[in-house]
């Protein structure tokens, strides 16, 4: 049996602080954006489902490890809440909640398992929103404060770092359209927005030259986009759409430049970055990481405010349960669209991983995914196959470990690979799981 993956290639899975570890206010914890917008009736689309519980993992966390032990993991990336480490987001430190993550990664270290930190995966401080979050230009200084706590506890034991994840989701869900925390709706915030989390991701990779001897990277959620038509207004839409969603952040954090198009996607709510932004927002970073889920067949479409583009559904199409194709071609196509773009970066998948309908309660023991299964093999394969034409990919961190809350949709959707039975937290290997334990133990093998 031949494999693509290199023989060190790092098999994991991917969480997320808010969305799994339950008790965020618990051990002196300061409140988080998302507490708040899920508590929010008027906001919160799946009303009345908070993190309040989540998976419980905050208080199962020695049992979690010991399961992604069982399925062979050899790595894991989480995020670490950055209110329960700051409380108020700068100043004092709260030791209780800076401990939980020297456990969580004490304890992967003594099972095997390799530590990938996540700094912000969306959960701000509601602290630091009430000086105006992300919109506050000091927030670069809050930024760098908090990943050099991370860093002076934790180099060594963590040895790869992420500053921010998704940055796009960040502005164009919590900003723009306002269907994540902290819930805005407007368009001259997004762009400002979108600049303070870059000066803050460079702020952040230059304390970590300070402070820090190992690696630190970028997560972006990239979906390629396909022109529907050779026509020049739709060829225009995907170019806009591309330099939208995929190169709003990547341009700035490596070239040290923003595409042309968002001024022209912005109109008057787009302001030119000063040579100073630019030059912090682009620090040199060890890997880029890479979440996929979905491509993006592209039209010209001058009702959809502020792109003019839209998405052409395809009818012949497998969607998943959050309604997005599943195109497992667009990994391959993204990751080398990536290599060439940016310079032939190291690279991780840093979350890929598909919502089907699974039911609530596993029957005798048993989840059978065959959709997700599916889904995993197919997009592993994708990995291969840009690996085999010169992709420096370096491990695949699969999302989700656990069913989890799925921001905004709720508890509804799930992406793990273990069941979870949200009544009695009880977690059941699904199909999947097993499937992705044959993939580890094998290094790919098991595909082809
Ligand atoms: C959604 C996010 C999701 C992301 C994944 C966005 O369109 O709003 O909730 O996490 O896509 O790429
Ligand atoms: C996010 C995850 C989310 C996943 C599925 C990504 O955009 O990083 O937090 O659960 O996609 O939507």
């Amino acid at each position: 049996m031949t494999t693509s993956f290199p023989d060190d290639f790092l098999w994991g899975c991917a969480t997320a602080a808010y969305q799994i570890e339950g008790s965020p206010l618990a051990d002196g914890a300061g409140a988080s954006i998302w507490q708040r917008f899920s508590h929010d009736p008027r906001l919160m689309a799946a009303k009345g489902e908070t993190g309040d519980i989540a998976c419980d993992h905050y208080h199962r966390m020695a049992d979690d490890v010991a399961m992604m032990k069982e399925m062979g993991l050899k790595a894991y990336r989480f995020s670490a809440a950055w209110g329960r480490v700051l409380p108020d987001g700068i100043g004092r430190v709260n030791e209780a909640g800076l401990g939980f993550y020297e456990r969580l990664v004490d304890t992967l270290l003594a099972n095997g398992i390799e530590p990938l930190c996540t700094l912000y995966h969306w959960d701000l401080p509601a602290a630091l929103d009430d000086k105006g979050g992300w919109l506050n230009r000091d927030s670069a200084e809050w930024f760098a404060e908090y990943g050099r706590t991370m860093f002076e506890r934790l180099d060594g034991r963590v040895k790869k770092w992420v500053t921010l994840n998704e940055p796009w989701v960040i502005t164009d869900g919590g900003y723009l359209h306002g269907a994540l925390a902290p819930g805005h709706k407007n368009v001259f915030e997004a762009p400002i927005a979108s600049r303070n989390l870059m000066r803050a991701h460079g702020a952040a990779v230059k304390a970590y030259r300070e402070v820090g001897k190992h690696e630190i990277g970028l997560v972006v959620n990239l979906e390629p986009k396909y022109a529907a038509s050779e026509s020049p207004d739709d060829k225009a839409a995907t170019a806009r759409a591309t330099a939208y969603m995929n190169r709003q952040y990547l341009d700035p954090a490596i070239h040290g430049k923003c595409p042309a198009e968002l001024a022209e996607v912005f109109g008057e709510a787009w302001v030119d970055w000063s040579a100073e932004d630019l030059a912090l927002a682009k620090q040199k970073i060890d890997f880029v990481g890479v979440n996929y889920y979905t491509r993006n067949v592209t039209r010209a479409d001058p009702t959809n405010w502020p792109l003019a583009a839209n998405m052409v559904r395809q009818p012949l199409a497998t969607y998943t349960t959050t309604d997005w194709e599943v195109f497992p071609r667009g990994l391959t196509d993204v990751l080398l669209w990536v290599k060439d773009n940016y310079g032939d970066p190291a690279i991780y998948i840093t979350e890929n991983g598909a919502a089907f309908f699974d039911p609530p309660v596993a029957e005798q023991g048993r989840i059978e995914d065959p959709l997700r299964v599916s889904y995993l093999r197919h997009h592993i394969a994708a990995v291969g196959k840009a690996i085999e034409q010169g992709a420096d990919v370096r491990g695949y961190m699969l999302w989700s470990l656990l069913d989890n809350l799925e921001w905004s949709l709720g508890y509804s959707k799930r992406f793990g690979i273990v069941h979870v039975n949200f009544g009695t937290q009880e977690r059941t290997l699904k199909d999947s799981a097993k499937f992705y334990r044959e993939v580890i133990a094998t290094n790919g093998a098991c595909l082809s």
